[in-house]
């Protein structure tokens, strides 16, 4: 995976912008956890039916590849600190299991913590979980669980590192990370789980990492992590993915539901690991999971996490590029989450395509006709359609929204006084604004993908919520900024003002910045572009 990302880094630089089309990363990790199902009560008998049940249930030939295996193999640390399995549950050892796992053509996954006592010592009464988490043993569990056990991914919690020593995130995951490159190379998967987004350095160390609470097989349970997905889209990409946790499909949810489930995490790219008893799980849960089509939205080579284009009443329609950056091809989910029926009406150059365009049912697999106009549906509560449309024509977009946009101090650890934060406001386009922005250099807000087809001069339209002695400094492609005095008395707070400047743009891709080092910048709504003359 190193050699690959370097690759694309390279790529990345000598065209500026156009690494997507160039290079595929690492997609999402599929497989199975054994956590969901049946929590620390695990042994090596359930655990090889298991991987028998993903290749007989043709699972693997769909690109399920994982064998994960979660807490509850914990035995003890030997007098050299050597961690043992659990005696009754795996007598002979992990590195049978994993040899198991590899011999079917799988790959294997193992579990612990980042402080020294697991989640399940806490939450399980797994005594064995107590000191066996990795902290003060990074080296030696690396040397054990990816050298001599030989597993290729590895799950790490916090529990035991921020309720009983309240260690800092960033700092260690930073260690572990470099424990496990230093021991086994840089090949090993790792996925953080300190159940919110963790701050953006998770990206430097991380396959994945959780955006939320454990996942339950219920519907307020789905919706909850879907809401808490929705406006992550900045911080997935070039293999590295937000985790919605693993799935609940085959326990017990409504169809309807079971399909929003599947749906949005492929759509929003999250990790697909399988969570049910795959010796019995029913047909047509089955055959969801092995629906081919929204698996590619999943494993799509682009990387890239769908983002909430336009959102009216109850009503979400996220959209992503597929197969080719910026081409005529945009997968698209209409999301009801409510209770009621809702309806749609998507004009097609919200979706930034115009002209004939093809529209495919990815759930039903079917072609469900065409328009040069707009998606108009009235979906039932609870429910989700995944499109495929094919346009004749990609549009130049000319809506920016702060929802989209990169905040390098963003993080969900609610530690911070003042966070920097995607927040609801029924005012705002889109009904959300950007808030805490400024104060400091490194505090912006970022779009890196403001596209211009042949590059010139537009007049850029920021909206933004008014209060006195604000500054914004705008950057266009890292320039010399352009600073904004902002005028504004203090207003009611529910208000929108706007500004409108002159920019250059080049053509391609540009990355426009907005902040203020000194002052607090103003709460960022969007900003719309409007093309004056070309270059
Ligand atoms: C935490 C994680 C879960 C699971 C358990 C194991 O709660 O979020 O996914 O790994 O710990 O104890």
């Amino acid at each position: 995976m190193g050699t690959l990302m370097i690759f694309c880094f390279l790529v990345s630089i000598a065209i500026n912008g156009f690494a997507y089309q160039n290079c595929s990363f690492e997609p999402p990790i599929m497989g199975w956890s054994s956590w969901n199902t049946y929590r620390v009560n695990i042994n090596e008998e359930l655990i090889k039916k298991q991987a028998d049940a993903l290749i007989s249930n043709g699972l693997k030939e769909v690109g399920y590849r994982y064998i994960n295996i979660d807490d509850g193999f914990f035995g003890y640390r030997n007098s050299k600190g050597v961690m043992q399995t659990h005696p009754e549950r795996f007598p002979n050892g992990l590195k049978h299991i994993s040899e198991y796992i590899h011999s079917l053509g799988l790959k294997a996954g193992i579990y612990s913590d980042a402080g020294s006592n697991t989640c399940g010592s806490i939450w399980d009464d797994d005594k064995n979980g107590v000191g066996s988490g990795l902290y003060g043993f990074e080296h030696q569990d690396a040397e054990l669980y990816f050298n001599d056990w030989g597993f290729d991914f590895i799950k790490i919690d916090y529990c035991g590192a921020c309720q009983e020593l309240e260690l800092d995130e960033e700092k260690r995951y930073t260690e572990i990370r470099k424990a496990i490159d230093k021991v086994a190379g840089n090949h090993v998967s790792i996925n953080i789980c300190r159940w919110a987004f963790p701050g953006t350095w998770a990206k430097n160390l991380a396959s994945s990492w959780r955006i939320s609470g454990d996942i339950s097989p219920n519907w307020n349970s789905v919706k909850y992590i879907i809401g808490k997905n929705l406006y992550l889209s900045a911080y997935a990409g070039d293999g590295h993915y937000n985790d919605m946790d693993m799935l609940e499909i085959g326990r017990g949810m409504a169809r309807n539901e079971e399909e929003v489930h599947f749906g949005m995490w492929c759509i929003m790219s999250s990790p697909l690991l399988i969570g049910c008893d795959m010796t019995n799980i029913s047909e047509q849960s089955l055959e969801l999971l092995k629906n081919t089509e929204l698996i590619a939205l999943n494993q799509d080579r682009l990387g890239l996490q769908a983002y909430v284009v336009q959102h009216e009443g109850e009503g979400y329609v996220l959209v992503k590029d597929i197969e080719q950056l910026r081409g005529n091809v945009r997968a698209v989910a209409l999301y009801n989450p409510s209770d009621v029926e809702c309806k749609f009406n998507v004009p097609l150059e919200v979706l930034e395509l115009s002209g004939k365009t093809k529209i495919r049912d990815l759930i039903k697999r079917k072609n469900i006709g065409k328009t040069d106009k707009a998606l108009s549906y009235t979906l039932p509560g609870r429910s989700v359609m995944i499109l495929r449309l094919e346009s004749e024509k990609r549009i130049e977009p000319c809506r920016y929204e702060a929802e989209w946009a990169y905040l390098p101090c963003f993080n969900d650890l609610g530690k911070k006084k003042k966070p920097v934060l995607y927040t609801p406001m029924k005012e705002a386009s889109g009904g959300m604004k950007v808030i805490n922005i400024g104060g400091s250099k490194e505090n912006y807000i970022e779009w890196n993908n403001v596209y211009s087809e042949n590059g010139g001069l537009y007049e850029m339209t920021v909206y933004y919520c008014p209060k006195s002695n604000r500054k914004l400094d705008v950057y266009v492609n890292r320039d010399k900024p352009l600073t904004i005095d902002m005028v504004d008395d203090e207003k009611e707070d529910n208000n929108i003002s706007s500004v409108t400047v002159q920019i250059e743009l080049k053509p391609g891709y540009n990355v426009i910045r907005m902040g203020s080092s000194y002052c607090w910048a103003p709460d960022i709504d969007c900003f719309y572009l409007k093309r004056l003359s070309s270059k």
